[in-house]
C-alpha cells in the first residue's frame, strides 16, 4: 500500500533511513463474537477488538473504513527506552514493588530514535486516511518524542490543522533530583479539515470558585465578557486528572493505563453518539470501555495478547450490554494453555466444570489462581467462536466461578467450544461433542 500524497510542508523532519515503503495488510479473521447473557444473533456489533500489529491491521481495514473513523486516540510507546511489566498478582502491598507478581507488558525499547520514527510515521499517515472529513486525532506523547511528532503531524495534516496542544498534568513520585519533576504529557490534536466535530457544551466544567466569587459580587468585573456561571466554561488546554495508579478502582495492572476521565473528555468533545472511535495502541482498553459507555462504536487494536485479554475482561466486567467482535490474524492464533473440563448431562441440560488449565507457566500459581476468565460456545461451528457464557475474575479478587450450565431448546448433536485465558494473557481452546436426546 502506498502512502497518500501530501502538499509540500514548510518544514520536514529528516532521519537516517527515512524512506517510503509498502505495507502488507494483515490477514484478519473474525475469531469471536461476544454476546451478553440472553442476547441472541442476529445483532449489530458495536465494537471490534483486533489483535495484531496496527500498521498491518490499519492497512487491512482501509478498504472498508477509509474516511470513516470520526475520532482516533493514539497513545503509542513514548520512546522511553523501557520495557514495561504488567501486574498480575492480587492483594499485594502497593508500596512494595519488589514483591509484585508481574509478567511482560510491552516494550518501548528502540535501536535508536530513527527506528522509533520509522514506526511512528507510516502509522500517522494511514490514520489520516482512515479519519472522516470531520474527524480528529489526539496523539498522546511526552517530552521524549512529542517535538518530533509535532513536525511529522504538521507534514501529514498541515500545520494549520493543529487545533490544540493539550498538556495533561498529574502528580506522582519521581527519582529526579537534578531537574524539575517531569509530570506532564503532551497531547497533539489535529483535525482532518476545517469542519470538525467539537462539542463545547458536552465538556464544560464549573468556573473556579474565585471567578464565581468575583462575578457573583460584581458582574462587571473582568474584561467586558460576563461568564455564564451556571453553564460553566470550556476547559483550558491544560488538564489535571490523577494518574491511574492513584485510582485504585480503575486499575487493571496493565502498564501506563490512562484515566477514564481523560478519555471521557476527549470522546465527548470530539465525537457524537453512534460515531466510530478508534485506538490502535489500545493497551488496557480505556478508549474502548469509555466509548462503549458513551454509546459510540469503537475499534481497539493492540499487538499484545495480554492487552487484548485485559480489554476483553474489562469490557465484560463493565456493565456488559452491547455485543462486540474479536479479530485476529491467522498467524497470531496460538493456544498456549489447555483447558481440562468435566461435562455432565441431565436431559437437555448440560453442566461444564473447568478443572484445570494446563500450561508451562502455571506451576508457580495453582489453578484456579492462574485463571483470569473462561467462556463457552454451546454450539461451536468450528469456525467463529460465539461466546454466550463467560466467567471473569474481578481485578483484585481471588474467586472465579468454575461451573457453567446451559439448557438446549432443540435435540441434536452439539459441539461445545471452551476457551480459557490465564493471568499472562495466554489462550487455550478445546471442544467437546455432546448429544441432546429427543
Ligand atoms: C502506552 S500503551 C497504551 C495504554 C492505553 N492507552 C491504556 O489506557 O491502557 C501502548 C500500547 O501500544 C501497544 N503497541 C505498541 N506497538 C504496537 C503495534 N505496532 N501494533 C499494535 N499495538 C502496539 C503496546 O502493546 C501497548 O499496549
Amino acid at each position: 500500500m502506498k502512502r497518500s500524497r501530501r502538499s509540500k510542508p514548510f518544514a520536514r523532519l529528516e532521519w537516517h533511513r527515512r524512506r517510503e515503503s509498502e505495507f502488507k495488510p494483515a490477514s484478519l479473521q473474525l475469531d469471536t463474537e461476544v454476546y451478553p447473557r440472553d442476547v441472541q444473533p442476529p445483532v449489530d456489533f458495536t465494537g471490534r477488538l483486533i489483535e495484531g500489529d496496527n500498521l498491518a491491521v490499519m492497512t487491512a481495514i482501509l478498504t472498508e473504513l477509509e474516511g470513516q473513523i470520526d475520532l482516533i486516540y493514539m497513545d503509542p510507546p513514548f520512546l522511553t527506552g523501557k520495557a514495561y511489566s504488567a501486574r498480575i498478582g492480587r492483594g499485594e502491598d502497593s508500596r512494595r514493588p519488589s514483591e509484585w507478581q508481574t509478567t511482560s507488558g510491552y516494550q518501548d525499547t528502540w535501536r535508536d530514535g530513527a527506528e522509533y520514527l520509522d514506526m511512528l510515521f507510516p502509522r500517522l499517515d494511514i490514520m489520516r486516511r482512515l479519519l472522516s472529513p470531520s474527524g480528529t486525532i489526539y496523539l498522546h506523547l511526552d517530552w521524549h518524542a512529542s517535538a518530533y511528532a509535532r513536525v511529522l503531524m504538521d507534514e501529514i495534516f498541515g500545520p494549520n490543522r493543529l487545533i490544540n496542544e493539550i498538556v495533561w498534568i498529574y502528580h506522582g513520585p519521581s527519582p529526579i533530583r537534578r531537574a524539575f519533576k517531569r509530570k506532564h504529557d503532551t497531547i497533539l490534536v489535529y483535525t482532518k479539515s476545517k469542519d470538525y466535530t467539537f462539542n463545547a457544551d458536552a465538556v464544560r466544567v464549573a468556573y473556579d470558585p474565585s471567578t464565581v466569587k468575583t462575578f457573583s459580587s460584581s458582574p462587571k468585573a473582568g474584561f467586558g465578557k460576563v461568564p455564564d456561571l451556571e453553564r460553566g466554561k470550556v476547559p483550558e488546554d491544560w488538564w489535571y486528572f490523577p494518574v491511574v495508579a492513584r485510582l485504585h478502582k480503575e486499575r487493571t495492572g496493565y502498564p501506563t493505563q490512562k484515566p477514564e476521565a481523560l478519555m471521557e473528555r476527549i470522546i465527548l468533545a470530539s465525537s457524537n453518539p453512534g460515531d466510530i472511535v478508534a485506538d490502535f495502541f489500545c493497551g488496557s482498553g480505556t478508549t474502548a470501555v469509555v466509548a462503549d459507555r458513551l454509546d459510540r462504536q469503537w475499534i481497539a487494536c493492540d499487538n499484545s495478547p495480554l492487552a487484548i485479554q485485559t480489554i476483553y475482561r474489562r469490557l465484560l466486567l463493565e456493565n456488559f450490554e452491547r455485543p462486540f467482535t474479536i479479530w485476529r490474524s491467522e498467524e497470531d492464533m496460538q493456544y498456549a494453555i489447555k483447558p481440562q473440563i468435566t461435562v455432565s448431562q441431565s436431559g437437555s441440560s448440560i453442566h461444564v466444570a473447568l478443572d484445570d488449565i494446563l500450561s508451562q507457566e502455571s506451576e508457580s500459581e495453582p489453578f484456579p489462581a492462574d485463571l483470569n476468565m473462561w467462556e463457552v460456545d454451546w454450539d461451536f461451528d468450528g469456525d467463529v467462536f460465539r461466546s454466550h457464557s463467560q466467567a471473569v475474575r474481578m481485578w483484585r479478587e481471588e474467586e472465579i466461578d468454575t461451573q457453567m450450565e446451559h439448557t438446549y431448546q432443540q435435540p441434536g448433536d452439539y459441539t461445545l467450544g471452551v476457551r480459557a485465558f490465564d493471568n499472562r494473557g495466554s489462550l487455550g481452546h478445546i471442544t467437546h461433542q455432546t448429544t441432546i436426546p429427543a
